[in-house]
């Protein structure tokens, strides 16, 4: 296995903290002006899809100013009563993502699927399954979307299909089919018996062996997640096309990007040879929360034939006239120098892979968050990064909580995310402080890695679980009375919507207003940035500089202690000293000077330097 992060590096117990000390923090807070971000059309609109998309999408580096706000549909609002959230149920709410300051939906898939991975094993490319609703219920998704200037990126699972998509099933019905070559069928080794001699030793992301017999064509096909999720062969022409046609479909429809699925994983070692198996520090190999002996991924992932791929998919992306098409990867990625070549060596495959050094190295500690986020500024070339914290595949943000202060832990953690260079992402409910709620016992899990892992592996459920609307039935999420398909978390009595919005000091306030900064302060949406007294490791401290603009300075205190930092920034060629506030924790006062500003436990400074 390569070094951190590695895909669902899953923390099921809290981050660890340095100090435990408890303080009361009261409540203040800057009223910032919201404020428009985007300059309109920069280019000619030819005749074609651009209509249907928002008008901010012809500027062709939107995607460097924007939100994108992550929304599993299954558990964002239900609409019909069936305890299932739907398409219906976004529409009724893009006015509140639109408050929020939301500038793109990412949807994770809605397409027909057996739901074995919750609609991650797609049946049907080009369609919606009606779980979620018809293609008329998203077509006024994107047309409502539109008249709200929100963009809609659709999930694209390119990796694998289901083993019921009608490619699959052609596939496996003889060995001379013609779409038998669209997966990774293999024999078994020579001398062994079904289903023990596979063709090597590869895994499974989801435990177990990744190569499933098939008794009647007597080969094992390759499948990297469940059994149910056979890998396409990406080697295949007719498969590379019949995807892109795929993207057009959506294109067509007015999506304004893609997030791409697995994406890393599209190639294997043509060798089939076996992995290496991971090593613990005394020598003996690792065993998962599976109970397998862990291999490598050397194989399996991150091939560079990839970036083929990404050209090609960016190429077609391109074809659209009038306004830019983003392209996001899942990029689970060990070193900075890996992540920057998903960019592509002339920057042109991906718009943003994900930057999982950052949100996922569940390390609360500065030194670690001051050296990945300087990688990201200094390492990928002049890159938009792409920072992100929580998704439905890892733990919420409260696995950095230290118990005490997760509020205060929650408001910093967007602050690093909103007050650096980045693209930033949210997964929904981030901004209510929604917290992990995992199933307490195994016959209440849903995600089947939570059947065959628990208890080492509790699966996916935890951060899956319905938006927390209001305190009253089912949360808002569904109707009064109905069986939803996750248990509403206990914390939605006090965690919600409703109670949030009129509080001036809730956490859905701070967001709101670091959104409304971000987008109107031209030096935080794109100045560079600089990290200031590196030797300070209680204290992650940032300068943001641009050009003709004010210089914005900020300090994150990542202790339960009050700090008093001096930013040093006569090194930075700036002789300012005092600073105009533009963001800090409730109850904090105002520094005289950036000399001397004091940090409550786990408290953010932002300030304008003067
Ligand atoms: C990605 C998705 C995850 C899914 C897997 C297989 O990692 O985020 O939810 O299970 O791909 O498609
Ligand atoms: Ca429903």
């Amino acid at each position: 296995m390569r070094s951190l992060p590695t895909r669902f590096r899953r923390e099921r117990t809290r981050v660890r903290h340095t100090s435990h000390m408890a303080r009361r923090i009261v409540t203040a807070c800057a009223a910032i002006a919201l404020t428009a971000c985007f300059s309109p059309a920069s280019f000619a609109q030819s005749a074609d899809a651009a209509g249907k998309a928002p008008a901010f999408t012809t500027k062709p580096t939107w995607y460097k100013d924007a939100l994108i706000y992550e929304i599993y549909p299954r558990s964002f609002q239900d609409s019909n009563g069936d305890g299932i959230g739907d398409l219906n149920g976004i529409t009724s709410r893009l006015d509140y993502l639109k408050t929020l300051g939301v500038d793109a939906i990412w949807l994770t898939p809605i397409y027909p699927s057996p739901q074995v991975d919750f609609g991650y094993d797609i049946s049907n490319y080009e369609g919606i399954d009606p779980q979620y609703g018809t293609m008329a219920d998203f077509d006024r998704l994107v047309a409502e979307a539109k008249k709200r200037n929100i963009g809609i990126i659709m999930d694209l699972v390119l990796n694998h299909t289901s083993d019921k998509h009608p490619w699959f099933i052609a596939s496996k019905s003889s060995k001379t089919d013609p779409k038998r070559n669209w997966y990774v069928w293999r024999d078994g080794k020579a001398g062994g018996t079904p289903p023990d001699n596979v063709p090597n030793n590869w895994e499974s992301v989801f435990g177990h062996s990744a190569w499933q017999w098939d008794a009647k064509t007597q080969q094992y096909y390759y499948h990297r997640f469940y059994i149910q999720q056979p890998d396409l062969n990406w080697d295949n022409p007719a498969v590379r096309k019949a995807m892109y046609d795929v993207e057009r479909f959506w294109i067509n429809r007015g999506v304004v990007g893609f997030r791409l699925d697995a994406i890393t994983s599209l190639f294997e070692d043509p060798t089939f040879s076996d992995e290496d198996y991971v090593k613990l520090p005394d020598g003996s190999i690792k065993i998962n929360a599976y109970g397998d002996k862990e291999v490598k991924t050397d194989k399996t992932d991150n091939l560079p034939k990839v970036n083929d791929v990404l050209k090609e998919l960016r190429k077609t992306a391109d074809e659209t006239k009038g306004r830019k098409v983003v392209l996001i990867g899942e990029t689970y990625v060990s070193s900075i120098a890996d992540l920057r070549r998903l960019y592509g060596e002339n920057n042109d495959a991906l718009d943003l892979p994900m930057d999982m050094q950052v949100g996922f190295i569940n390390k609360f500690d500065v030194s670690e968050f001051r050296k990945n986020i300087n990688d990201a500024e200094t390492g990928l070339g002049g890159n938009e990064p792409l920072f992100v914290f929580d998704n439905h595949d890892n733990p919420r943000w409260d696995r950095y909580g230290d118990g005490t202060h997760n509020q205060d832990i929650g408001r910093m953690l967007a602050a690093i995310l909103f007050a650096s260079r980045d693209t930033a992402m949210m997964y929904y409910g981030d901004e209510i402080g929604m917290v992990t709620t995992p199933p307490t016992s195994k016959d209440q899990v849903k995600d089947p890695i939570g059947i065959t892992g628990w208890p080492k592996e509790k699966g996916r459920d935890g951060e899956r679980t319905p938006m927390q609307w209001n305190d009253g039935p089912n949360a808002g999420f569904s109707k009064d009375g109905v069986k939803t398909w996750l248990p509403i978390p206990p914390s939605y009595k006090t965690v919600n919507v409703k109670s949030e919005v009129p509080d001036f000091d809730s956490l859905l306030n701070w967001y709101k207003q670091l959104i409304e900064l971000r987008r109107s302060n031209a030096t935080l949406r794109d100045g560079q940035q600089i990290m200031l007294n590196t030797d300070n490791n209680d204290v992650l401290m940032w300068l943001r500089k641009a050009d003709g603009q004010p210089a914005v300075v900020v300090a994150c205190n990542f202790t339960a202690q009050t700090q008093k930092v001096s930013f040093d920034l006569s090194s930075q060629g700036i002789s300012g000293k005092s600073a105009k506030t533009l963001m800090k924790t409730p109850g904090a006062s105002d520094p005289a000077s950036l000399d001397a500003v004091e940090l409550p436990a786990f408290g953010v400074y932002i300030g304008q330097v003067q």
